[in-house]
């Protein structure tokens, strides 16, 4: 039996990919290994958006060292962004490498490694290669609750500091038909709820889509999407905020499955910023959409990516980024320190901000964030949130799920709650989870659950 190891850093697009390269390992006989030094395949789908988190996975990479020349028929693998970025580059810094497969490329690996000899030269896949339809997973395996499914992939927005455009390539989209196939595939499996992914989904446009102007395909994709009953719930990430459809906000309002959480980055609260940014919206059309937002569907939970410290940032440019936090009043924020990246523009830039005060930077924002997103849970003490049940809590006795805002609720329940939407009123709130009691009274439920295993067994 052959065993493998598979590590994802980065974002949601990584997860799926990854979760495509398991499904495909998986019809070639490959099982996962519990260690790494069970493995005779260990892979690392990478990610290259910040210089940091590339480092660490080179390092961890560098680890597989002694392992490798205890084993020399052992293949050691990376893929994902980092691999496009680095090419053959990568044997320069992971001389024992077998395998660079950028993230176009990563479902020719199971095949290739069949014929692949692990004591012989390296196989470099870059570049855009056949993207061949995602395998159909077999009906008798159990799909996760909550599923990835890609969209559209690439981005031609060419943000001045992104290095995403260069690495994986153009927008592309999928065909609708071919996404409701996936979509129906997970639904029969059990999946529940599914996100829709692409780095930027609202320029979802298939062939044949009409002329812009028109209809926005993506909404017409959430619309057959929402109208499939065993979909609990739909959500979709990332949006630019450049081209937010009127109608794609009116469907926050008016689409009970689409869930009322939304992720759309803003970067920066400083006009300037924004410009040199090459981000195409300025602060009052950010602000104004999250205005609509509101308006058209009250409970939605808004998330957003900050940035500190971009080339040239000065302290007022940062004062507008604490003050859009504050007009906005985001659930929850990502934000980072501006990272150098090649090929983008802004690697070019003049008046570079020093690591210490974009760390400086970063705790102002962080700071003022983890107010406002404990101000925002504790107004929902004492509300009764619908929980996707997940799986177990970290205490004994608790399950954890999801609000349809995203938010993490534990409480005490049975674990025949699995998979169910269970109603919860919220008891305690901290920044990252809330705690609730499980609203149907206890005596029913257990009693539920006690009928549900004896009917079982
Ligand atoms: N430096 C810091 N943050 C970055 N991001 C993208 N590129 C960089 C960079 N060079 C952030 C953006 C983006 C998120 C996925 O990562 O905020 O929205
Ligand atoms: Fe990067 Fe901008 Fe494209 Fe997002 S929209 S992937 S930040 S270039």
């Amino acid at each position: 039996m052959r065993r493998y190891t598979l590590t994802t850093f980065g974002c949601q697009m990584n997860v799926y990919d990854s979760g495509r390269l398991e499904g495909l390992l998986a019809e070639r006989g490959w099982v996962k290994a519990q260690k790494a030094d069970e493995a005779d395949f260990i892979f690392f789908n990478a990610c290259s958006i910040r210089e940091k988190a590339a480092q660490r996975v080179i390092s961890r990479l560098k680890e597989f060292k002694s392992l490798k020349k205890a084993r020399p028929n052992l293949i050691v693998g990376v893929g994902g962004c980092l691999a496009e970025q680095e090419g053959a580059n990568f044997l320069k810094k992971v001389p024992f490498l077998s395998l660079v497969a950028g993230p176009r490329r990563l479902t020719e690996i199971p095949a290739l490694l069949d014929r692949l000899d692990p004591k012989g030269p390296a196989i470099i896949l870059a570049g855009d290669g056949a993207e061949p339809r995602p395998p159909a997973a077999p009906a008798s395996q159990a799909a996760p609750l909550s599923s990835f499914v890609t969209v559209m992939e690439g981005c031609d927005n060419f943000c001045a500091y992104c290095v995403v455009p260069y690495l994986r390539g153009r927008e592309k989209s999928r065909e609708p038909g071919e996404i409701l196939a996936e979509v129906e595939g997970l639904l029969a499996r059990g999946c529940r709820e599914i996100v829709l992914l692409g780095q930027n989904v609202n320029s979802y446009a298939p062939k044949g889509s009409p002329a812009a102007g028109k209809a926005s395909p993506f909404v017409d994709l959430l619309k057959r999407l929402a109208a499939y009953p065993e979909l609990w719930r739909l959500r979709f990430t990332t949006s630019h905020p450049k081209d937010f459809p009127p109608e794609l906000i009116e469907l926050f309002g008016s689409l009970k499955t689409l869930a009322p959480s939304l992720h759309l980055p803003l970067q920066s609260g400083s006009d300037s910023v924004l410009k040199a940014m090459g981000r195409r919206y300025d602060r009052a059309q950010y602000l104004g959409l999250v205005k609509k937002l509101k308006k058209a569907a009250p409970l939605l939970a808004l998330s957003t990516d900050v940035i500190v410290g971009f080339p040239g940032e000065t302290e007022e440019d940062l004062a507008d980024t604490l003050s859009a936090l504050a007009e906005a009043r985001f659930d929850s924020i990502y934000s980072f320190k501006y990272s150098d990246r090649p090929q983008t523009r802004a690697l070019g830039l003049p008046n570079k901000i020093p690591e210490p005060e974009k760390a400086r930077r970063l705790d102002l924002v962080q700071d003022l964030q983890r107010k406002i997103t404990l101000e925002i849970n504790q107004a929902l003490v004492g509300q009764e949130l619908e929980v996707l049940v997940t799986g177990p809590g970290r205490n004994l006795g608790q399950m954890s799920g999801r609000s349809g805002t995203n938010k993490i609720v534990n409480f005490i329940g049975p674990s025949s709650l699995y998979g169910q939407l269970a109603r919860a009123t919220i008891v305690e709130a901290y920044a990252a989870s809330l705690l609730g009691r499980l609203a149907t009274p206890a005596g029913e439920l257990w009693a539920a659950a006690g009928d549900a295993a004896g009917a079982r067994s």
